[in-house]
């Protein structure tokens, strides 16, 4: 586990959709430059829009936001809003508004040529990232042929190819299928090895596979979860959030069994 900088640091951030207070007063530091930082919360809770604050694409209306080093406000300076995109990469839930060429690997390529590689070095990086990624049999294929896993591997191919500090996910998984989510932990693994993931996810049931597989509990640095209590950061001892969340999941689900078990008695004695 590399130490070495605060990679994220909020301080007393603010922000309000609509009439709505999303955050208020949200401070905390993730000091990791590697593994995996879970964003869990139930639909609507702010996950996304948390994200993009965590990756500078929004702006909090008070409070200040440092990323990789870089303080993110209106006065950045070109230069440093240049080395935080090159340093931030983010994969948002609608991943064919990113996809911006029409053959495979031109999509990796095209990242690599606009941040200064070299054509013979961007194509030696391309073919190891589309291998990697299991897409180098479909380097000439139109994104738009691809399933929506495949798309959301080229994508992720593409933005990790270009080696950043940290990549968000917001559910690139959600559309996958049982083998497809397998292989998308697999993926996660590997790439949280040299740089921070932050992963939005409310799919229990790949949270349970996550936590049954030592290897990637290995690289879980903290959990954020967004609740009606608030915004709760754990990164002393992610493993117990995440289990009992996964409790409290088992517990909902159960008194929805319990309560379809009653109606379902009631119409059948009546
Ligand atoms: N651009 C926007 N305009 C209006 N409301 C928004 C916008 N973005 C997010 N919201 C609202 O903010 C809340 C949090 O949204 P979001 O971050 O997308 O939640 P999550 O990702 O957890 O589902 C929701 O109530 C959503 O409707
Ligand atoms: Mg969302």
């Amino acid at each position: 586990m590399i130490q070495v900088s605060i990679t994220i640091k909020f301080s007393n951030v603010n922000l309000k959709i609509g009439k709505h207070q999303l955050f208020e007063n949200l401070s905390f530091q993730i000091p990791f430059s590697d593994g995996i930082i879970l964003i869990l919360g139930p639909n609507g809770s702010g996950k996304s829009t948390l994200l993009k604050l965590i990756c500078g694409i929004i702006l909090p209306d008070s409070g200040d936001i440092e990323i990789t080093g870089i303080k993110v406000d209106e006065s950045i300076t070109e230069e440093n809003l240049r080395l935080l995109r090159r340093n931030v990469k983010v994969v948002l839930q609608e991943i064919d508004n990113q996809l911006i060429t029409s053959r495979v690997l031109d999509e990796v390529l095209l990242g690599l040529l606009n941040i200064g590689y070299p054509r013979d070095e961007a194509m030696v990086v391309a073919e190891q990232f589309l291998k990697r990624f299991k897409l180098w049999e479909f380097k000439d294929y139109d994104p738009n042929e691809l399933s929506y896993g495949q798309r959301a591997r080229l994508l992720i191919s593409a933005l990790s190819a270009m080696r950043p500090k940290v990549l968000g996910l917001d559910e690139p998984e959600a559309n996958l299928d049982p083998i497809g989510r397998l292989e998308f932990l697999k993926l996660l693994s590997e790439l949280s090895d040299d740089l921070l993931v932050i992963w939005i996810t409310h799919e229990i049931t790949l949270l349970n596979l996550f936590l049954s597989q030592d290897k990637l509990m290995e690289k879980l640095r903290g959990v954020i979860q967004i609740s009606d209590r608030g915004v709760q950061v754990n990164l002393s001892d992610p493993r117990s959030s995440l289990e009992e969340l996964l409790r409290s999941n088992l517990r909902a689900n159960r008194s929805l069994e319990a309560i379809s078990e009653k109606l379902l008695r009631k119409r059948l004695t009546t």
